[in-house]
């Protein structure tokens, strides 16, 4: 049984604990899918103030939607699209201090403001991203960004994917 509620105080602080819970949470399971959906449940619910945390995985030359929490997106979304898109074109992670200045940002819940997308390369190929969103302005930052990408690597490294 989990008993599982955001962790209040200074990001610096909180993160650590979300990872050992992140960590705690993958042991001894390597199934890419269940791993996916396990780690959106945990991060939508220990994180604060996010409406919506999920997995885009590359298949067919674009993103398809995979394990997430939240309200249904879309399912389709095409490389150097959006923040998820251009996300996997760049390889690089993309934080959105208010997604409607993004260029091109993919609406899917309305109460969206900001937005978090952290790419998954494994072996040097793209494997997908994982995307957060918060219904405030200015959730996101570098300090989310370098505990998210650990969050991400150790996600990649111990599941067995293909
Ligand atoms: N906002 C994303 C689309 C995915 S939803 O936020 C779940 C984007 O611009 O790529």
């Amino acid at each position: 049984m989990f008993v599982l509620q955001a962790l209040e105080g200074e990001k610096q602080k909180v993160y650590p604990e979300i990872l050992a819970q992140f960590k705690a949470l993958l042991e001894g399971e390597q199934d890419f899918i269940a791993n996916m959906a396990n780690s959106a449940s945990l991060l939508y619910h220990l994180l604060r103030d996010v409406n919506w945390v999920g997995f885009y995985l590359y298949k067919d030359d674009q993103l398809i939607l995979g394990p997430f929490n939240g309200k249904p997106a879309c399912v389709r979304i095409a490389i150097g699209k959006g923040v998820c898109g251009t996300t996997a074109a760049n390889r690089e992670t993309i934080v959105v201090p208010d997604v409607h200045a993004f260029p091109g940002h993919i609406a899917c819940d309305a109460a969206s403001q900001s937005e978090i997308v952290i790419p998954m390369i494994k072996d040097g190929q793209l494997i997908g991203v994982l995307d957060i969103d918060s219904p405030i302005t200015q959730r996101f930052d570098e300090v989310d960004q370098q505990y998210l990408e650990k969050a991400v690597a150790y996600l990649l490294v111990h599941s067995h994917i293909g």
